[in-house]
């Protein structure tokens, strides 16, 4: 038997009802992983994604990790010297990662946050449009992990928060992933052609800085999945 399944959402963007501390109750997928021993097996290197985006980054934004994880991810990039919010709607995952910080004595910050939440969505692109510096919203693994309302908002989010500047990075499977195994076994995926999700971006505004989509930039173990790496601007 695989791990269990994440419950689906219905087609609404309104927010489950009595969500506990912004995580929804039909969402326990995560926050259980999160304190499994599955947790375990996530590698602490950072990766190869983050270290191709530090490569093109501006280190004086913010570097906004969405769908943080482990945090293995945005910890490197505090470690580099970058402005890190972490954010992650499992809240094991942000208790571990303020620790993992804390002990580190990192300056990155993590909080709970949750992109089905369409109030935390809103708040969090006036937040991030407020800034001196434009951010960096980063989101690795994330747009397969979301469904249909949670992309949409995202997409919302950008828009608010990169209306000024700054970039949205993102890598994620793509639909010719859909078939393959997988190291974690089989649970809520979406996987979207990457024409979909680029269709999605330019429809709300986003232009495509850049596109790229291979085997061979996210290998684990004995996967190589197909992924797509985008970046996107707002900025008109
Ligand atoms: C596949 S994991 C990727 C974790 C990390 N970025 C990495 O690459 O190792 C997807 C992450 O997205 C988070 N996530 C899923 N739905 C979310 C939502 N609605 N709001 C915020 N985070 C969400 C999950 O809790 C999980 O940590």
């Amino acid at each position: 038997m695989g791990p269990p399944r994440a419950p689906q959402h219905g087609p609404t963007t309104q927010a489950l009802p009595e969500a506990p501390a912004g995580l929804g109750a039909a969402d326990a997928y995560w926050a259980g992983f999160y304190t499994s021993e599955q947790r375990a097996a996530v590698p602490d290197e950072p990766s190869a994604f983050a270290r191709w985006a530090a490569s093109r980054l501006d280190a004086a934004a913010l570097l906004v990790d969405i769908g943080t994880g482990t945090a293995r991810d945005a910890l490197w990039f505090s470690r580099q010297g970058y402005e890190v919010l972490g954010l992650d709607y499992a809240a094991p995952a942000i208790d571990q990662a303020s620790r993992a910080a804390a002990c580190e004595r990192l300056s990155a910050t993590f909080e709970v946050f949750d992109l089905y939440q369409v109030d935390q969505v809103g708040a969090m692109g006036m937040r991030l449009v407020g800034l001196t510096h434009s951010p960096v919203l980063y989101g690795r693994f994330l747009i397969h992990a979301l469904q249909d309302h949670g992309r949409r908002a995202l997409w919302r989010m950008a828009g608010m928060a990169l209306q000024s500047g700054g970039s949205l990075y993102l890598e994620f499977r793509t639909g010719k992933d859909a078939g393959a195994r997988h190291e974690f076994g089989e649970h809520f995926r979406k996987f979207l052609d990457t024409v979909t999700v680029v269709d999605e971006i330019e429809e709300r505004g986003g232009k495509i800085e850049y596109r790229h989509e291979d085997h061979g930039l996210a290998p684990y173990r004995g996967e190589d999945p197909h992924v797509c790496r985008l970046v996107s601007t707002w900025k008109q």
